[in-house]
């Protein structure tokens, strides 16, 4: 009866989108694409969608914008969009950035999110432009089924649609998804699709109209940890006596099929290519190059089976846990470093001081849901302001610690889904007078002061008593 009912008002719907689109379309510059290639990356559990698109402007009017769309679901799973344009023939191909931005437009069928690509150089009359695009959506895969024993494979579901959601036409069009290994409970076919190892070909499909829609839903084996941090809280401490301490404290969950029944360690230990395949078994950071005094630590204390390798470019730290870390399981942890001041402190041209250092979470392939960046500054710093090359919460905070005398000031940056590529360079700018350099010297020379009097004090009345 639903069904009927749905079959019934479909054209309808399809006939109202149509108009709808078109009278968009009217307002603004005409751009159709002539063909989209659209590739999945389903190996992690942070999904990467890289599109190829070849547009053309078949309008009149010189076209500026290229618009993307996003289901309601998609965009509140979207971590990043990023757009390229490519110039030159296959061996000399560049990559030229372009700015990309969330819009609003004026008819969004079911709730349709828009990301604009500015384009550098309008798009005249009859001209073709190729773009590439890169979007990566965290959370988007659902365990199926939702609890595993030790002993089983994580399965998970993807949904998507087989055709390109775009508010343009699409002349031809494909989609590639690939996924971790060749087992694929099922998948929803639309004509025509293929299965070959480890991707899934849709396509290609031609002349679909602006906003067409296909629903497919893939079940798979992905037996990713699925390494999520819910809270992640990185504390930069700037000292002008030579070091930059980094203290993160983490929150991490394994987000993936919840375990089922008791964990065996022995189980775990003799046989471990089939039990346990989507634990977290050791966790990888990558830190700057020249760390020192690296440590890691949980709620008993610290824990020494990490190992820490440095070469010139980078340090990575291994860790592993106490214990290994299945579904619905979470650990708390704390690491911390030093670095050299030098190689992330420098000076501008109008002499005030800047901060240069990596934003994002230094472990490997993780998901980060909250992130919070905080830049402590030398006492008696001024006019701070951060540079993040993408949209962050910004907030103040003064922090006080011994030797302080009227506490430090503590530039704070939020990010909600952070991913590996929200790992850039991000400066704190601030000026500095340095007579305050000579603030913690005097604190410190009277207090090694105020102790040796105590001290002798305390000695000779030791003394004279013992006498
Ligand atoms: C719009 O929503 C209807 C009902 O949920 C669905 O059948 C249709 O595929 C959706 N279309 C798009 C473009 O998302
Ligand atoms: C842990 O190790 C760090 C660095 O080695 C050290 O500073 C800290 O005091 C240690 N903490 C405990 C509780 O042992
Ligand atoms: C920050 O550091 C990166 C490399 O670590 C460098 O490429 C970039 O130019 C630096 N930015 C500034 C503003 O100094």
């Amino acid at each position: 009866m639903e069904a009927l009912l749905r079959l019934r008002l479909l054209p309808l719907a399809l006939f109202i989108s149509l108009l709808l689109s078109l009278l968009s379309q009217s307002s603004s510059q005409e751009l159709q694409i002539v063909n989209a290639e659209r590739r999945i990356d389903l190996t992690s559990h942070i999904i990467k969608v890289y599109l190829t698109l070849k547009v053309e402007n078949v309008g009149t009017s010189p076209a500026s914008e290229v618009n993307l769309a996003f289901s309601p679901a998609e965009v509140e799973h979207l971590a990043i969009v990023k757009a390229a344009v490519t110039t030159g023939k296959k061996k000399k191909k560049t990559y030229v950035p372009l700015d990309v931005k969330s819009t609003e437009l004026p008819v969004a069928p079911n709730g349709t999110k828009y990301f604009t690509i500015i384009l550098i150089n309008p798009l005249s009359k009859g001209e073709t432009t190729t773009l590439e695009v890169l979007y990566i959506l965290t959370r988007s895969l659902e365990p199926f089924p939702v609890e595993i024993s030790q002993s089983e494979s994580q399965l998970v579901y993807f949904r998507d649609s087989a055709i390109l959601l775009s508010p343009y036409h699409v002349k031809q069009q494909t989609t590639f998804i690939k996924t971790p290994s060749t087992r694929v409970e099922s998948f929803t076919v639309v004509e025509p699709t293929k299965r070959v190892g480890t991707e899934i070909k849709y396509g290609p499909y031609d002349n679909q109209p602006p906003h067409s829609y296909a629903p497919i839903l893939v079940h798979f084996e992905n037996n990713n940890p699925f390494a999520v941090v819910e809270e992640l809280e990185r504390e930069i401490e700037i000292s002008h006596w030579g070091n930059l301490q980094v203290t993160e404290r983490y929150s991490l969950a394994h987000a993936g099929a919840r375990h089922k029944g008791v964990f065996s360690r022995v189980e775990y230990q003799t046989r471990p290519g089939s039990t346990g395949v989507s634990s977290l078994k050791y966790l990888l950071a990558r830190l700057p190059p020249r760390v020192h005094s690296v440590y890691y630590r949980d709620e008993i204390g610290n824990i020494s089976s990490s190992r820490l390798r440095t070469d010139f470019l980078k340090s990575e730290l291994v860790i592993e846990p106490r214990y290994p870390l299945f579904g619905g399981w979470r650990s708390t942890f704390v690491i911390g470093y030093g670095v050299p001041v030098e190689d992330f402190l420098f000076e501008s041209p109008d002499g005030s001081r800047y901060l240069n250092f990596t934003f994002g979470c230094p472990l490997a392939d993780t998901v980060v849901d909250r992130l919070l960046v905080k830049v402590v500054l030398p006492e008696g710093s001024k006019d701070p302001k951060a540079v993040v090359p993408f949209t962050v919460e910004q907030g103040l905070e003064t922090k006080y610690s011994y030797l302080d005398v009227v506490g430090r000031t503590v530039v704070v940056l939020e990010k909600r889904n952070a991913v590996p590529e929200h790992n850039i360079p991000f400066q704190v700018h601030y000026s500095f007078n340095p007579i305050f350099m000579l603030a913690e010297p005097l604190m410190l020379v009277s207090a090694f002061f105020l102790f040796f009097v105590t001290a002798i004090t305390y000695l000779h009345l030791d003394l004279s008593i013992r006498k």
